[in-house]
């Protein structure tokens, strides 16, 4: 690929070369949007790297790509089909957005039928999914729900009954919703914690058990099948992605539990950001600048991971949504038509929650043989009325990281010495709250797919999830021989059986 030549040609310089070189960093590698500021200034990008990184993005066609997704075009092109989820937020093809007001209208309706009681008592929202069937939802209302006390919510994703039974034990079956999120309707975890939530409201003595569960699906005809009524599927685009679908009918337990104008207020957020990805030129444009950090330490300085660190509570849940976004949409090797695809993809995404993450894992931060780039995300605004020392020393001690991750300290105890020069990248929302949550997911979704763009890779398919799940379901049937070494645990865990 030669468009990346003269970024692998570029000698590049230390952290605090360039801030004395570049007086102008801040003014220039700051992007202030929709209450949220970015601030790149942290990381090895120069004047130089910026304009070959522009050039590269020009090269690959960033700017018609954009536009391709915006107006709809088809560019999932391993499974010959659209990429839809900014529809949901009012930009796309006409028909698309007019498709997803309906569904949203009907999304509303039910809300409304619910709060006025149509359900009966309703206090419990057990929403039961997977992957991007789950973790948009949990993200969010763990973040936002915890004042919000409409519901009592849980969201159960994993197969293991001690998680579904953990939300049994706490919820009255007679007031609790079942909602069903699958894009598929057969995904195999999450229909069998669907069957076994039945099975408790049946056994709880619920008489219409079936009149309790609430289906959100791209494929309803397999919900009518599986034996939901039809009122009460929330249907989906086939066109909108499981790790992008949080803003169609699968945040309906995000509107029902914080209420449908904060709903609202998430989906015109993220439409901001829409305008900003879709607008801002790329030096100003803050998914693309992000984009260009994450090659630059992937491809140019061999990063093997990325660390996001989220000092509020309130987004623990964040890197957990983003290893998702993230890994399953840029977890490739191979580009669009199919050659391998000659550099690293998307690097490992991981993190936690600052000021825990300090005294567990930040020492291979600041001291370690890994060349890390590290993105913190905190709010000014607490969500509590303690002592606001809490807030001032949650804050500054994200920014003394990532102070001290950039300057280090040279000691003559190579025990006790910072090399420093490690880059990262801060977001300071203003508050977190639905329209500032709904723009920073949208950025992390544009950020991805410019990723995708430089790359030229497919960041709307998953094929790689596939071979796994047809073996566990081969497993489970039976009849199939494995290598020794998994034969020999199915034989210690399940005796004769198998
Ligand atoms: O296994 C991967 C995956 O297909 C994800 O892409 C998806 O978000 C998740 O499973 C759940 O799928 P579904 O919504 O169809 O149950």
């Amino acid at each position: 690929m030669s468009d990346w030549a003269a970024l692998e040609a570029h000698p590049g310089s230390s952290l605090t070369e360039l801030f004395q070189a570049e007086p102008d960093r801040l003014s220039r590698l700051v992007v202030e949007e929709v209450g949220l500021r970015f601030d790149f200034s942290k990381t090895h990008l120069d004047h130089a790297l910026l304009d070959g990184f522009a050039a590269l993005a020009e090269a690959r066609d960033l700017p018609g790509r954009r536009e391709a997704l915006f107006r709809g075009e088809a560019l999932n092109a391993t499974e010959g089909r659209a990429a839809e989820h900014p529809a949901e937020r009012g930009h796309g093809a006409p028909e698309s957005v007019h498709r997803a007001q309906t569904l949203h209208l009907r999304m509303r309706a039910l809300i409304d039928a619910i709060e006025a009681g149509a359900f009966g008592p309703v206090r419990h929202i057990l929403h039961i999914g997977i992957g991007g069937s789950a973790l948009g939802p949990d993200f969010l209302i763990d973040a936002l729900g915890r004042d919000a006390g409409r519901y009592d919510s849980a969201v159960v994703s994993n197969v293991d009954g001690a998680a579904l039974e953990a939300a049994f034990a706490r919820f009255d079956p007679t007031a609790t919703l079942i909602v069903i999120a699958s894009k598929t309707f057969t995904t195999s975890e999450t229909m069998l914690n669907a069957e076994s939530a039945l099975t408790w409201l049946e056994e709880d003595g619920v008489d219409d058990p079936y009149g309790r569960v609430i289906a959100l699906t791209a494929s309803p005809e397999r919900a009518i099948e599986w034996g939901v009524d039809e009122t009460r599927i929330l249907p989906f685009s086939e066109t909108v992605g499981g790790r992008y679908s949080l803003w169609s009918s699968i945040g309906f337990p995000v509107a029902l539990a914080l209420g449908w104008t904060e709903f609202e207020e998430l989906l015109e957020g993220a439409a901001a950001m829409d305008r900003h990805f879709r607008l801002a030129p790329p030096l100003q444009n803050a998914p693309v600048l992000a984009a260009f950090v994450d090659r630059y330490y992937a491809n140019l300085r061999g990063a093997e991971t990325r660390a996001v660190f989220a000092y509020d509570e309130r987004l623990r849940l964040l890197p957990s949504y983003l290893q998702q976004l993230e890994m399953e949409s840029n977890g490739k090797s191979v580009t669009l038509s199919g050659e391998p695809v000659g550099r690293a993809t998307a690097p490992i995404t991981w993190g936690g929650v600052g000021t825990d993450a300090q005294h567990a894992v930040f020492q291979l931060l600041h001291q370690g043989t890994h060349l890390v780039p590290v993105e913190f995300v905190a709010a000014i605004e607490p969500d509590h009325a303690l002592d606001p020392d809490h807030h001032r020393q949650l804050l500054t001690n994200c920014f003394a990281q990532g102070a001290a991750l950039m300057a280090g300290r040279r000691s003559d105890d190579p025990h006790r010495s910072y090399a420093g020069d490690r880059p990262s990248t801060t977001i300071l929302m203003d508050r977190v709250e639905p329209a500032s949550l709904g723009a920073l997911l949208a950025f992390y979704e544009h950020r991805t797919f410019a990723n995708a763009v430089l790359l030229g890779i497919n960041p709307f398919d998953q094929f790689g999830v596939e071979l796994g799940k047809e073996m566990a379901k081969a497993m489970d049937s039976g009849g199939l021989q494995f290598d020794a070494s998994t034969e020999a645990l199915m034989a210690h865990a399940f005796g004769d059986e198998f």
